[in-house]
């Protein structure tokens, strides 16, 4: 079944912690927490401490997104505050693959994002290595946009790519994700879907779940 992170970026942040109970009450797989520094990306969302208070009140999975120079420098802060996956930016950081050893040393699953026009290659030399790719689907940086149809034959190469190694790595993918781009993906490959907007806009998020999960044939 397809998996489904929810997006907090897109709830009211003045109640982040029962908007997280809603969505993890409607069946929700992971809390996708998008961390913004304002350099590589421009816009600042929030940082470990905001994600810690989540994780105290909400006993579904933390999928956290670094969209943060230097990630490296960071990572143990937002283990300790209750990261499953963290997931850094192939175009943040030098040492891709000591940051992906790293992340993977303090006990947390290690991803790696592509911006859209960042190759493939990227990731060629760290696939005996990660746990999850992230296909960004819009540029980073904000919720509510429209998906960029290039990533879609994107997601199905990376997709090949992981079925050509052989390994267990997630595939997800990141940004306009939606009832009329959801299936597209999942056929692309994607095990994966990052939803914000869609979920937190939706009247019945349960509902909303089904229809990006592809259940409501
Ligand atoms: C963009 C973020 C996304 C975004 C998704 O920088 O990484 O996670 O919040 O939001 P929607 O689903 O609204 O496109
Ligand atoms: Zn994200």
């Amino acid at each position: 079944m397809t998996k489904i992170s929810v997006s907090m970026l897109a709830s009211d942040s003045s109640k982040f912690g029962e908007e997280a109970l809603r969505m993890q009450r409607a069946g929700v797989d992971f809390l996708h927490m998008d961390v913004m520094d304002g350099c590589f990306v421009p816009n600042i969302s929030f940082g470990a401490g905001v994600i810690k208070a989540v994780h105290k009140v909400c006993d579904a999975p933390l999928d956290v997104h670094l969209m943060v120079n230097d990630p490296i420098r960071y990572a143990q802060d937002f283990a300790e505050a209750g990261a499953s996956i963290l997931t850094v930016h192939a175009e943040c950081t030098p040492h891709l693959q000591r940051a992906v050893k790293f992340i993977q040393s303090l006990g947390v699953k290690a991803g790696v994002a592509l911006n859209p026009a960042t190759p493939l290659e990227e990731l060629k030399w760290v696939m005996d290595d990660i746990d999850m790719i992230l296909i960004m689907t819009v540029n980073p940086g904000f919720g509510g946009q429209k998906l960029i149809p290039a990533t879609i034959e994107k997601t199905a190469q990376a997709a090949e790519m992981i079925r050509r190694s052989g390994r267990d790595i997630e595939l997800e993918v990141d940004g306009g994700v939606a009832p009329a781009t959801c299936a597209a993906l999942r056929e692309a490959g994607a095990t994966m879907l990052v939803a914000g907007s869609a979920l937190y806009g939706a009247p019945d998020a349960a509902e909303m779940l089904r229809i990006l999960r592809g259940e409501n044939k």
